[in-house]
């Protein structure tokens, strides 16, 4: 039997870009898959497609075991969707946006009403509910988004980036809902670029890069598979980070990853610590100062690295999810654009709002 989720060679191009390059993808009912790679990898586009906003080139998809381009109606009924832009309605308050979707759900004014403050309790919005959802932060904003998507529990959700521009109490508070969601039977695509999410959320990963899944299981078997142990240094002076990773790549088998940001630098481990001892003495040699340099056990960014060559995490979009006080606005690069067909569900309705202009300066 077909998971809730499956997807067979989806392709779609955007001009000379192919942001899906033939993508398979199978998600067990009740399971939740962690689409994971960095900006640009083409993770929306994929949610997209699943969700019945965008026609694919080519390939086939089902949801709920409903044809995503035959039967898109019935798609949009049985799916949640959280996009990676805020799709709340700005001249609303957080109640009323709430309110708003329980009602185009069809759920009775009273249950309305009561589903929205149960929200907005989780969500830490109770204090900001009545106010306008213009004057919102960005975090705020992201809250009710997810809030929305959750008014009514679909059997199939998918939350876009749905962590990115949240501060680490409310990201945690999100992973609380999520978890229970998933325990409540429904089947979840969320898709990422922080790593420590996947670990945490997903049952099994597919790490997409380019348009292609370039590697795919649970996060232990990746762990596993990127083969052991890491030697990792921090440099101390900037300018010097190219100079090691010839070093370490030299050195060693692998690719080293550098994280150009924290001046830290990755290579798996081959040789283990014999090659800490060489690394040590050919940068002593070369007069490197270092701040720190050790063994440690592979974490998922060590295997994005290992497969990539660089690291998943945006410096942007982690500095804007530290800033979640600071009111920054969590910003996409690449603003969504018109769904290719008429939007019939509540779903749809929700999720054509993501195409508001206004979006792409955010
Ligand atoms: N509507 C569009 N028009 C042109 N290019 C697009 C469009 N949507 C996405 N792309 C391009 O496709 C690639 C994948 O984008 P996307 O699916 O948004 O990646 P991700 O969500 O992983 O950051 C990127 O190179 C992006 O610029
Ligand atoms: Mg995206």
């Amino acid at each position: 039997m077909p998971g809730a989720i499956h997807a067979e060679g989806l392709v779609k191009t955007f001009g000379d870009v192919r942001a899906l390059d033939g993508v398979d993808l199978d998600v067990p009912e009740g399971t939740v898959l962690g689409l994971l790679g960095p900006n640009g990898a083409g993770k929306t586009t994929a949610v997209r497609i699943l969700t019945t906003l965008l026609h694919p080139d080519s390939g086939h998809a089902e949801v709920a075991g409903l044809d995503v381009l035959t039967q898109p109606n019935e798609v949009r009924r049985s799916i949640g969707l959280s996009g990676q832009f805020a799709a709340v309605d700005e001249y609303l308050t957080g109640r009323e946006n709430l309110r708003m979707v329980a009602r185009l759900y069809q759920l009775s004014a009273a249950d309305a009403r009561r589903r929205a403050d149960e929200l907005l309790e989780r969500f830490n919005l109770a204090e900001a509910a009545d106010r306008i959802a213009k004057n919102y932060s960005g975090g705020m904003r992201r809250r009710l988004d997810l809030a929305a998507a959750l008014v009514v529990s679909p059997p199939v959700m998918f939350m876009d980036e749905p962590t990115t521009g949240l501060d680490p109490r409310n990201r945690q508070a999100l992973w609380e809902v999520i978890k229970e969601l998933v325990a409540g039977g429904t089947t979840l695509l969320l898709t990422t670029q922080y790593l420590e999410e996947a670990d945490h959320l997903a049952d099994s990963i597919a790490v997409v890069d380019h348009g292609r899944i370039i590697a795919r299981g649970t996060s232990d078997e990746l762990k596993r598979r990127s083969g052991g142990d890491v030697v990792e240094v921090i440099v101390r002076d900037a300018s010097r980070v190219e100079e090691t990773r010839a070093v370490l790549t030299r050195l060693s088998d692998g690719e080293a990853g550098v994280d150009t940001h924290t001046r830290r630098l990755t290579v798996p481990a081959v040789g283990g610590a014999k090659l800490l001892v060489e690394v040590i003495r050919e940068l002593d040699a070369a007069g490197i100062a270092i701040d720190d340099i050790g063994l440690r056990r592979p974490t998922l960014d060590d295997v994005f690295i290992s497969l990539t060559g660089r690291t998943a995490e945006d410096p942007d979009l982690a500095a804007d999810a530290a800033g979640e006080a600071a009111d920054t606005h969590p910003h996409g690069k690449n603003a969504p654009t018109a769904p290719d067909g008429g939007a019939a569900g509540p779903a749809a309705a929700r999720a054509s709002r993501t195409t508001n202009p206004e979006e792409g300066s955010r």
